[in-house]
């Protein structure tokens, strides 16, 4: 069989015919006498190909054509006209059909027309297909992206979520490290387990040595009690060590030897405990860098650095921010309303940079839901900095502030530059680096500092309020 063609018509004689025709081709055909019945008909089976008269007495070929897109958008309709009804049938192609042909049909004419139409319905099933299996395998619980750094993120989730490999997430705050760190956890056959997670920058050292290592009972004052450690009750599980790059240099020793060893030593005991540990970390710190100035173990930094997830942040995939928009809608819309978000408000999400990424944009779309009077959330609804696209993300910007006396900008950059060059000891390249500048311009602002008489700005600065 090659395919399966379903034809409209309601000239009984029309269907007989190519009913002939192509049940001596090899094709199926079914034959409906109206619009009506081609849906009813389309409803109980797929076709690949839809033939369907123009003209017929209740519903008109192009209104079929409608319907049978609405449907299933991807089907191939190819319309019949009679002859001199051209116009009806660029109207059809510009509404979606495949093609159409002129009555009384030529044999040959409707066989290549046809033979096309089926190719064209194999390659579309085939792409459905592959986007079907695609969604099933890159698709994670609770995390959006279908941008392809996440579906990239996505792949080697499932890739290396089986193994017991260390994972090392990399990702500005708000990216989404946890969520993943959890993914890979689901995605494993340890998600029977609960997910253990500790948030290393958050606790004093002896406390989080204690936390992670446990003690022994009077390992120091106030220890009445033994307690296990992380590291032993997520043992078969795993722990999710947040922002590792902040771990005290006693305990990135400790960790390692953890690593290496698959054992661990309570405070005060003296029995190593072998532990099963899958660790994932995170950090939204440049790494690199801390090993670079001596501040994380260049050691600890290879055994943890097997499997690198690096997240991008929310600016680097706008794609996305419509999918996540709809996504915490849901999530935050409540029930019985529905609500949205208007296409001017959301163009205006597209556009604002995200310094704390899906974090802060989660936090918008609740805050707005909330705050908005209508159904839809408008421009006027969100936060008047993402309004006016202002970010404070930079180096350093956040600080500033003008006060209401108004500040002298050049002497500011002066004030600055003195600044960045009496830190770096008069090193003009170290300086300019300092200012996110290049030696080149910093090199031209201090001989037009250098040129320009004292007092300068000021007599300008007076000219221009002379002016206003
Ligand atoms: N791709 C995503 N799809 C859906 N929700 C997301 C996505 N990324 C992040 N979120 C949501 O944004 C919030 C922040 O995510 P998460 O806590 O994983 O970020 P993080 O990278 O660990 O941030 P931080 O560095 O500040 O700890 C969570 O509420 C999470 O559910
Ligand atoms: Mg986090």
């Amino acid at each position: 069989m090659k395919g399966r063609v379903l034809v409209v018509d309601d000239e009984k004689h029309q269907r007989d015919i190519l009913h002939m025709i192509l049940e001596s081709e090899g094709y199926e055909s079914v034959a409906a006498r109206n619009g009506r019945h081609a849906l009813q008909a389309l409803r109980e089976r797929p076709f690949d190909v839809v033939l369907t008269d123009l003209k017929m007495p209740d519903m008109s070929g192009i209104d079929l054509l409608s319907e049978l897109l609405k449907a299933a958008p991807r089907l191939c309709v190819i319309l019949m006209t009679a002859h001199g009804s051209i116009g009806s049938a660029v109207d059809a192609m510009r509404k979606g059909a495949f093609d159409y042909l002129t009555k009384p049909l030529e044999r040959d004419e409707l066989l290549v027309v046809l033979g096309k139409a089926m190719e064209r319905s194999r390659l579309v099933r085939e792409n459905e297909d592959l986007r079907e299996q695609l969604r099933d395998r890159f698709r994670l619980e609770n995390i959006v992206g279908a941008h392809g750094s996440m579906q990239d993120v996505f792949r080697i989730v499932h890739k290396v979520a089986p193994s017991t490999s260390t994972v090392l997430i990399y990702g500005e705050s708000g990216t989404g490290k946890e969520l993943v760190a959890r993914a890979i956890h689901q995605e494993s056959d340890r998600r029977q387990r609960p997910f253990y997670a500790v948030n290393v920058a958050a606790l004093p050292e002896g406390v989080l040595e204690a936390e992670l290592f446990g003690h022994e009972k009077g390992a120091f004052t106030g220890a009445d009690a033994g307690k296990i450690g992380l590291f032993e009750q997520a043992s078969g599980s795993t722990l999710f060590l947040d922002e590792v790059g902040d771990l005290k240099r006693d305990l990135q020793v400790k960790l390692l030897r953890t690593l290496q060893e698959r054992e661990i030593l309570r405070v005060g005991g003296r029995e190593r405990v072998r532990v099963d540990v899958r660790i994932v970390a995170a950090t939204n710190h440049d790494l690199d860098a801390a090993v670079r100035e001596g501040r994380f173990r260049e050691d600890l930094y290879y055994r943890l650095n097997v499997i690198t997830i690096a997240l991008p942040p929310l600016r680097e995939r706008r794609t996305d921010i419509p999918l996540l928009v709809e996504h915490f809608v849901t999530k935050h819309g409540g029930s019985g309303r529905s609500r949205s978000v208007s296409p001017e408000a959301l163009k205006v999400l597209v556009n604002y940079d995200w310094p704390g990424n899906v974090r802060e944009l989660e936090a918008v779309i609740e805050r707005s839901l909330l705050l908005s009077d209508g159904d839809a959330v408008l421009p006027g609804d969100l936060p008047p900095a993402v309004r006016a696209g202002i970010t404070p993300r930079g180096r350093g910007t956040a600080v500033l502030d003008i006060p209401d006396s108004g500040i002298d900008l050049e002497g500011v950059e002066r004030a600055l530059i003195a600044k960045a060059l009496e830190k770096t000891g008069g090193n003009v390249s170290r300086a300019a680096r300092l200012l996110g500048l290049s030696r080149r311009t910093l090199q031209y602002r201090l001989e037009k500092m250098q040129g320009a008489p004292e007092g300068a700005t000021a007599e300008r600065k007076g000219a221009v309020e002379g002016d206003a």
